[in-house]
């Protein structure tokens, strides 16, 4: 079997009609919008931001903030046209099977993990953080060695993994995200923004945005605009979250219209809370200062102290819907990847009470626990960006690919401008991958090189495509 081997759009229709319900067209512009900004705001913001501040850009992380959402828009155009041409409640992965190959499915699926679960420990990581500042307010201190990582100085991060462990286990019970929970967390999500730019904007100390720009140290990614770059790619972690929105896209009333609104109004209205946030922030907190939890220090630098415990404690209900709909992803993924046989059936056995892949749930709780315990979060963050972005620039080639290919499948939402949108989602996603760290680009080919290793070995002989070849194989 070649390892271009494409699975025929028809089969993955086919597959998808007899294993899922159909969904309801149900949802408007207004809901696509609110479920990209539930899936976005999180650890990126809350806990990257103050620390890429802090390590990379100074006040001018704003500039990141809009680097990488140009890269963002560009991409999320792409997917809206993958996620309306195959509309099953897919992901990355199954548009570049249908497309690409099975090798690059093999890899953007295998890198998805990176999006997914690493992402996960990432959000938990810093949940760990800000649950200890909120204790530390009712005078608990929980054990040091037992709220960080080796590398930071403890020995493991228990309440990360208590988080992962718990949601989980919701995953695995099944219980359905209600919608008017996702909503006021949502609601929740932007008031503690808002409330911090709108309070805080008058307190801004203008001598801390002095240089705008700290020039570089020296170092590549240090300062100056290297480091506004290397900002961009940690930050934008702030943004994974809103192709969300483009795996809804079977439920869209209109997808034509509504997607586009829906990815770039979810984006728009996040970078302007985003540059908003970041802009007040380093005004009110010297950039030098940040901590991971710099929201603290900012109430308290104007006097809101009062006010941090709400905040945290929606920071805390926020995340916890973030790490649902990373894991929930992650699973989905390796359903797909176990149903077409390239993984073990384990990944797709469906629980008989629950009706849930309990069993994958199961392996990425403690694979994702191992990395919330044991690894801090900048690392963890840095991993999370790299894996995204690669996955986006592999869609912006895919738009372009399938409009070769497959010129006459209908398209009910098409990328503008094609080939210059893909093209400029690949080189703003790929500058920001550039500027990252030699370490995150390191762990990123050890991650592929084991993925190669798995497929070769295993996953090659045991696909659908070889073992159940179907006659429409090779048609689409
Ligand atoms: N964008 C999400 C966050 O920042 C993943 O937590």
């Amino acid at each position: 079997m070649s390892l271009f081997a494409t699975k025929p759009i028809a089969r993955i229709m086919r597959e998808s009609e007899a294993g899922e319900h159909q969904l309801k067209r149900t949802l408007g512009p207004v809901n696509l919008i609110a479920l990209g900004i539930g899936a976005i705001i999180g650890a990126g913001l809350f806990a990257l931001t103050p620390k890429a501040a802090h390590d990379n850009a100074g006040p001018a992380v704003v500039f990141s903030f809009l680097v990488a959402a140009f890269g963002c828009a560009f991409a999320g155009m792409c997917y809206s046209e993958f996620a309306t041409m195959i509309p099953i409640a897919g992901s990355a992965y199954t548009y570049a099977y249908a497309t690409m190959g099975e090798l690059l499915a093999w890899i953007i699926g295998w890198d998805l993990v990176l999006e997914y679960a690493v992402g996960a420990a990432t959000v938990s990581v810093s949940w760990s953080k800000y649950l200890v500042r909120l204790l530390q307010t009712f005078n608990i201190t929980l054990p040091p060695d037992l709220t960080k990582s080796y590398w930071e100085g403890g020995l493991v991060n228990v309440p990360a993994i208590f988080i992962i462990c718990l949601i989980s286990i919701v995953l695995i019970v099944g219980i359905q995200e209600s919608a008017r929970l996702n909503g006021l967390i949502v609601a929740l999500k932007v008031t503690i923004v808002v409330l911090v730019i709108g309070l805080g904007f008058s307190y801004i100390n203008k001598a801390n945005y002095v240089p705008f720009i700290p020039p570089n140290t020296g170092e590549f990614g240090h300062f100056g605009w290297s480091g506004v770059m290397r900002a961009a790619g940690v930050i934008f972690f702030a943004y994974i979250g809103f192709d969300a929105v483009s795996t809804a896209a079977q439920e869209a009333r209109n997808p034509q219209r509504d997607m586009p609104i829906g990815i770039i109004g979810s984006l728009a209205v996040c970078t302007l809370l985003y540059v908003g946030f970041s802009y007040v922030l380093s005004g009110i907190v010297n950039y030098k200062d940040m901590t991971d939890t710099a929201i603290y220090e900012a109430l308290h630098n104007i006097g809101y102290d009062w006010l941090g415990t709400g905040v945290v404690i929606g920071i805390l209900a926020g995340y916890t819907s973030v790490i649902l709909v990373m894991l929930l992803g992650q699973s989905r993924v390796f359903y797909s990847m176990s149903r077409d046989g390239l993984l073990p059936k384990m990944f797709s056995d469906v629980h008989p009470k629950f009706k849930t892949p309990w069993r994958c749930n199961l392996v990425f709780m403690i694979f994702v626990s191992l990395f919330s315990g044991f690894v801090p979060l900048s690392s963890l963050g840095d991993m999370t960006s790299i894996g995204t972005l690669l996955a986006f620039v592999i869609v912006c080639g895919g738009v372009m690919i399938m409009r070769r290919t497959h010129p006459n499948i209908p398209r009910p939402y098409k990328t503008p401008l094609v080939p210059l949108v893909p093209i400029l989602g690949i080189l703003i996603c790929f500058a920001m991958m550039a500027s990252l760290d030699m370490m995150t680009w390191i762990r990123l080919v050890v991650w592929l090189a084991i993925g190669l290793t798995i497929y070769f070995t295993y996953s090659r002989t045991r696909s659908h495509l070889v073992t159940d070849p179907e006659s429409d194989h090779g048609k689409t």
